[in-house]
This record gives C-alpha cells, sequence and structure tokens, in this order.
C-alpha cells in the first residue's frame, strides 16, 4: 500500500482522509483531478463501499467499526412493516408461517431452516444482518439464500429482523429432541455426509491434546467463531440443541454420540468445518485458519460420551 511515482501512498490511509470524500473520489477520479491516469475498475457503488471501509481501516489500529445494526433504522425497526416484508419477500421459500414450506422451497437444497423452529433472540446480530443484508454466500452459507440489502434497504432489514425476533422463540425442548424433522438431540442420528476426499480423511491433528488447545477450541465454539459460533446449532454441550438446532433438516450432527462420532476421523471432521456440508445448513468455515479447525477438533473430542 506504499505509492510510487505513479500511484498515491494509502499506507496510513484511514489517519488522512474522510470516508466520503474517498467514496466520491474513488467512483469518478477525474471530477476531481481532470486527466489523471486514476481509473476506477469495474466496481459496484456497493463494492466501492467496501473497498473504501477497507482502506480507512489501514494505518488505524483501534479503528472502530460501524454496526449497521446499531444505526439509526434500527432503531426504528418495526415488526409490523417486518411482517409485511417478509410475506411479501422471504414467503416464497421460508413459507407464510416460517415453516420452510414455502412454493420455491422444494427445489432448494439445502434446504432453509424453519423459521418457526429457531429462537431468533439467541442469535448474534451480526450474523442475522450479514446472512440477509449480504445473503447465505457471505456467511459461508447457500448463495440459494438471496442477499436482500439492495432490493429492501437498511430500513427493510431493519424491520424484517425485528419481525422474526418478535414471532419466532424457538421450538419446545421436547420436541427439539424428538421430531422427525429435527432429531437434533438423537443418538445415534441418520447420517449422510459425503466422505472427504483420501488426502483429508487420512490427515491427523498436528497439535498435540493439551490443555491450551482444547480450551482455544471451546472459545471458538462457544464464543468467537466466525460467521456464527457453533454452539448456536450444534448446542452449548455439543448436543446439537442449539438455538437453531431444531430448525436445520438435517439436523446438526450430535457431538456427545460415541456411536457415530467413534466412525468419524479428525481428517474428515477438518474438511467439513473448512468447506461446509453441502446440501445442509453446515457452512463453511473456510476463513478460519487451520491450527484453530484442529484446535475445535480437539474440543469436539472431548464432548463425545
Ligand atoms: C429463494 C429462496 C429464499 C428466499 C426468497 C429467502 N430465503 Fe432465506 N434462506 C434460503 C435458504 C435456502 C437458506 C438456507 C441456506 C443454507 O443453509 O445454506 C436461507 C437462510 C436464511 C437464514 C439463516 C437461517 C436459515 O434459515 O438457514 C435467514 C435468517 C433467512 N434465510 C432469512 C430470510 C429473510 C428475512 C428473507 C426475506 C427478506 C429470506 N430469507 C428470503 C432461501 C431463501
Ligand atoms: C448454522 C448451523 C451450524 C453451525 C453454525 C455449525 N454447524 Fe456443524 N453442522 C451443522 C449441520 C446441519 C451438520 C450436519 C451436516 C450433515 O448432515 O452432513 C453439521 C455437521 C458438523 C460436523 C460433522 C461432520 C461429519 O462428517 O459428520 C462437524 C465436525 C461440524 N459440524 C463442526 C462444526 C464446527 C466446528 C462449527 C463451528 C466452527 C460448526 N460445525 C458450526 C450445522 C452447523
Amino acid at each position: 500500500m506504499v505509492g510510487g511515482p505513479q500511484s498515491a501512498d494509502l499506507a496510513a490511509a484511514g489517519k488522512r482522509y474522510n470516508p466520503d470524500w474517498l467514496y466520491r473520489f474513488t467512483l469518478n477520479p477525474q471530477d476531481f483531478t481532470p486527466h489523471s491516469g486514476e481509473f476506477v475498475g469495474d466496481a459496484t457503488e456497493f463494492g466501492v463501499r467496501a473497498l473504501v471501509g477497507y482502506v480507512m481501516t489501514l494505518g488505524v489500529p483501534d479503528f472502530s467499526y460501524h454496526e449497521p445494526w446499531t444505526s439509526p433504522e434500527f432503531t426504528r425497526a418495526d415488526a409490523v412493516r417486518g411482517k409485511v416484508v417478509y410475506q411479501e419477500y422471504c414467503s416464497q421459500c421460508h413459507g407464510t408461517t416460517g415453516e420452510g414450506d414455502g412454493p420455491a422451497a422444494s427445489g432448494l437444497s439445502p434446504q432453509p431452516a424453519v423459521h418457526a423452529k429457531m429462537a431468533f433472540d439467541k442469535l448474534p446480530m451480526e450474523y442475522l444482518y450479514n446472512v440477509i443484508y449480504h445473503g447465505g454466500r457471505s456467511v459461508g452459507k447457500s448463495p440459494t439464500m438471496p442477499y436482500w440489502g439492495l432490493t429492501i434497504g437498511q430500513q427493510g432489514v431493519a424491520d424484517v429482523i425485528a419481525y422474526l425476533k418478535a414471532t419466532f422463540k424457538g421450538a419446545p425442548e421436547m420436541e427439539a429432541a424428538t421430531t422427525g424433522s429435527g432429531p437434533s438431540g438423537v443418538c445415534p442420528q441418520p447420517r449422510k455426509t459425503k466422505r472427504a476426499p483420501g488426502k483429508f480423511r487420512n490427515m491427523t491433528n498436528p497439535l498435540p491434546a493439551n490443555a491450551t488447545n482444547v480450551q482455544a477450541g471451546e472459545t471458538l465454539f462457544q464464543q468467537t467463531a466466525q460467521p456464527l459460533a457453533c454452539f448456536n446449532c450444534h448446542g452449548a454441550k455439543g448436543d446439537g440443541q442449539g438455538p437453531m438446532g431444531a430448525a436445520l433438516n438435517p439436523p446438526p450432527r450430535n457431538f456427545t454420540c460415541g456411536e457415530i462420532m467413534r466412525d468419524i476421523s479428525d481428517g474428515q471432521m477438518f474438511w467439513i468445518i473448512k468447506h461446509g456440508s453441502k446440501g445442509t445448513g453446515m457452512m463453511a468455515f473456510s476463513n478460519m485458519p487451520d491450527n484453530q479447525i484442529w484446535q475445535l477438533i480437539h474440543y469436539i473430542k472431548t464432548l463425545v460420551k
């Protein structure tokens, strides 16, 4: 990011530019410096916003990120308007009552989660915002979940999240463990997960199973894994009964179930965590460093009974 005779120096740009100026400049540099050689690649306005956002972090160690879910639109969020958004834009797939049975759902793989069985209040705003505003792909999930930000705007996203939180509180505890579509706590679980390619399947964990690595895995599992901490689906105890557990078909793996877990190799787990399980709610954690994946695997093994 250090410029030369032909280009601007962007090191520490965050200390020197105003983001709105930089945005307008980037959209059309010639407005500011006629005949300059600056040009902008084929980027949308949306893309330019993201790019400017990145440039503004340079040189600012304690950069405070904008959290859209604290914006004025969210202060004004309205569940009644959100219901209208849901019926108009979401019900084709997620169903009018959040049962995941909309007319467009039958052909989808993975199937949309059954919102009616999700505890939306317990899910992090950051995840809900990203999956709705930027779409499934932005959180390692399927691109068949479209991005809605450009269609319904910030206010529409705020309103529909208010509706989801006000309406869907999760499955009753008994049901979570026993229904056919979401046998999230059952042992043994039916398992149709694809086998990892040979070179992954035979990998062994390069890290020692010491307390440091197990604890690091626990922190990732329970709190910090991005885009969504594992317990949200797999449950705090690893039994598959997190706030989203009962909503998914197939259900999240029940890590407490020795009968199934015994046959799942370290390399198989590594591959699924990195790439996701296609056609299921298990997302890809493609930005996670390999050593963190191995720490998670050490932790998961402590959950097996
Ligand atoms: C074209 C079909 C389609 C439409 C329309 C749609 N979604 Fe989705 N959505 C999906 C699919 C499929 C998934 C699951 C993706 C995965 O698990 O990889 C999903 C996932 C989600 C999730 C994450 C949890 C889950 O259900 O897996 C949320 C939250 C969500 N959608 C909200 C919405 C909202 C709000 C709208 C309307 C503004 C909407 N969706 C419209 C198909 C759709
Ligand atoms: C949005 C829900 C969701 C989140 C978040 C999630 N998982 Fe999963 N996970 C699933 C589902 C659903 C399955 C079952 C997939 C299948 O049947 O193929 C699964 C399966 C797995 C498996 C079993 C693979 C196999 O071969 O049987 C492992 C290991 C796993 N997840 C690890 C993780 C880890 C580690 C995290 C956090 C970094 C995580 N998951 C986060 C939903 C989730």
